[in-house]
This record gives structure tokens, sequence and C-alpha cells, in this order.
């Protein structure tokens, strides 16, 4: 059995308003908000960096799960703004906070549905030897991105969401999770610079590649709600679920209206789906851990609710888990 033992999540202080945006580029607050809902999002201060968020976030779900650094015994870090090049966060997160030499590696590049495929990975490895793990979904998009391309700039936040797994008796049992890919529709999320396939180089920098996104939003769209969708049916299936049973769904926090496609293509009611992206903006691989500790946080999720987490990001990949409380 996977439980869950401990929940934590972390946003930077900064907080960055539509209008703020609108200062610096060509935006307003009604193009933002019309498309994808956001009204705000946190960005990090100077002097944070990615490992930051992470060990905040997990140092609450520690505390929280009433465990230290030397009950820890594996590592897991969702991110695609890793700390460094490389080795991985994981490496650092592992020495700042004090664990034991443990397994700690990252789950990188696997976009927004980093976290709940890491629970996967975290599930898998509990079944060969009972330990706890602690699964991190970190992102610190606005020291990468372009600060001047309007067309993304404006959609991401910063944060960091953490869980402790254990097999002994926890707040919520981990019930399955499902995660799927599908490789040929790589290029509708991409930024490709960076990888051996295309070099950052001078070029590269002199046009601004090195940190070019390329989407392809419409496809992007219908991807996001066809497969978030698809995985909650699967994994309901799998445990002999329906809809009607969920509490609670908590969705990848891209665009509200994704979000909003999602839960009219499931049908359920709008207070079976958690809604934080207004505040946060995406805040990629860290959107589904950080909201699901912020829903228990605001009493969100009572004893006995059945929670499903799902996600979706670029490779293509999706994934859904089932917890319950
Ligand atoms: N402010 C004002 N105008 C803007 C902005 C901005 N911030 N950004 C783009 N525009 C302009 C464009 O230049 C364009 O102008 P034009 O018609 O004169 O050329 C116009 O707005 C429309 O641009 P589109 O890119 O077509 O905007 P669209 O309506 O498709 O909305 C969005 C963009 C919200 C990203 C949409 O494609 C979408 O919802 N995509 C879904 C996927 C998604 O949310 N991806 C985010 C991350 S993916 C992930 O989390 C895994």
């Amino acid at each position: 059995m996977a439980a869950i033992l401990g929940f934590g999540g972390y946003v930077p202080e900064r907080v960055m308003t539509n209008d703020d945006w609108s200062e610096l580029i060509d935006t307003d607050d009604e193009w933002i908000t019309t498309r994808t809902g956001i009204k705000e999002r946190r960005f990090a201060a100077d002097d944070e960096a990615t490992l930051d968020l992470a060990a905040n976030a997990a140092e609450k779900a520690m505390a929280d799960a009433g465990l230290t650094s030397s009950d820890i015994d594996e590592i897991i870090v969702a991110t695609d703004t890793p700390e460094a090049y490389t080795p991985d966060t994981a490496s650092f997160l592992q020495h700042r906070l004090g664990c034991r030499e443990v397994p700690a590696y990252d789950l990188g590049g696997s976009g927004c549905a980093g976290f709940v495929q890491a629970l996967d990975v975290a599930r898998a490895r509990m079944l060969l030897e009972p330990k706890r793990v602690i699964v991190v979904g970190v992102e610190l998009i606005s020291r990468l991105m372009s600060w001047e391309d309007r067309s993304f700039c404006v959609l991401f936040g910063d944060a960091a969401g953490a869980v402790v797994l254990g097999p002994d008796q926890g707040q919520a049992e981990l019930l399955d999770v499902v995660a799927g890919t599908d490789g040929s529709q790589a290029d509708i999320l991409t930024l490709k610079t960076g990888g051996t396939r295309h070099p950052f180089n001078a070029d590269s920098l002199a046009s601004g590649d090195y940190q070019r996104l390329d989407m392809d939003g419409r496809r992007v769209f219908r991807e996001a709600v066809h497969r978030m969708t698809g995985a909650v049916s699967d994994v309901l299936d799998r445990i002999d679920k329906s809809v009607a049973d969920v509490a609670l769904v908590i969705p990848h926090q891209a665009n509200k209206r994704i979000i909003d496609a999602v839960q009219h293509k499931l049908g359920i009611d709008e207070e079976q789906i958690y809604v934080n992206v207004h505040n946060y903006g995406n805040t990629g691989s860290a959107t589904v851990p950080f909201a699901l500790w912020e829903a228990k946080e605001n009493g969100r999720i009572n004893s006995g609710d059945l929670v499903v987490l799902t996600a979706f990001g670029a490779g293509f990949h999706w994934a859904a888990a089932a917890v319950q409380f």
C-alpha cells in the first residue's frame, strides 16, 4: 500500500498582477483574464532558485507527516526548470534536507504531468520495498522564460508542492495511477534549443531561440481536455468508481478554459473541480501538488473524500491518480 503521510506547498512572496505585466509589455488584464482566467502569479525573489522552492515544500510535507529527513528513503523531483543543468535538483535537495545517502533523482522534461507521473514511479518503487518517498513538483519558470514574448510570459508562475509517501497508515491512500505518452505530439509544445539536436550557441542566444517555446495552442487545448478526461475515467474504472463518487478533481492548472472544458466533459459540478489558476498562473509540474496542499489547507478535502489528480504536459504526457482520504 502507498499512503500519503504529509502534504506541503510553497509559493514565493512576490505577486505579479496582470496590470504589472501591462506596464512591461503590450498586454492587458482583459486579454489575459478572458483567454486564461489568470489574474496574478508569484515570482521567485532574485536570491531564490528551484532548490529553495523545492526544499520549502518538502520540509512542510515532512513536518505534516511528523517525520524528519532521516526517515526519508528516496527522493523524486519533477521539474522542467532545474537548479542546474547537471546534476539534478534531487541531488541538491538530498543534501539541503539533510537526508541519508538515499536514491534521489529527477523526472525532468516531462512537462506539467511530471508530478503525477512521479507518483506512479514512487508507488512502483514502494512495491519492491516498503519505503518513505518524498515526491516534489517544482518550477521556477520566471527565471528562464522570455519576459518579452507576450504569448507566453503572462501564462506562468513559480511554485512548489510535495507529498511524503509511505507504507504506514497515512492521511490518504494512493489507490491507483494511470499514465501515458504520445510522442508523435512532441512538436505541439516544445523548447528545442539547449539539447543536442539544437545546441545552445551564439546564434540561439542572439535570436532568442533558447527561450522560445513552440506551442500549437489549439492542439494543446484539444489534447489537454481529451487526455485529462480520459485519464480520470481510466483511473476511476480501475478502482471501480465513477465520477459521481469523486469529491474533488484536481487538474493541472494551465488555463481556466481547459479546466472548464474538462469539468463539462466529465459531467461534474463546479464544486467537484479545484481551481486556483487565477491566483498562481501555470506553475508547471507544481500545479497539482500545490493545489492538493492548498485544497487540504482550505478545508476543501475531508476525511472519506475520493480525490482524483490529473495532469497533461509536453511530451505529450498525461496521468491521473486516485487518492482516498
Ligand atoms: N496580450 C495581448 N495580446 C496577446 C497576448 C497578450 N499577452 N498574447 C498574444 N496576443 C495576441 C496575439 O499576438 C494575437 O494577435 P493577432 O491576432 O493580432 O496576431 C492574438 O492575441 C491571438 O493570439 P493567439 O496565440 O491565437 O491567442 P489564443 O486565443 O490562442 O490564446 C492561449 C492563447 C491562451 C495560450 C491559447 O492558445 C490556449 O488557451 N492554449 C491552450 C494551451 C495552454 O494553455 N498552454 C499553456 C501551457 S501548456 C501546459 O501547461 C502543458
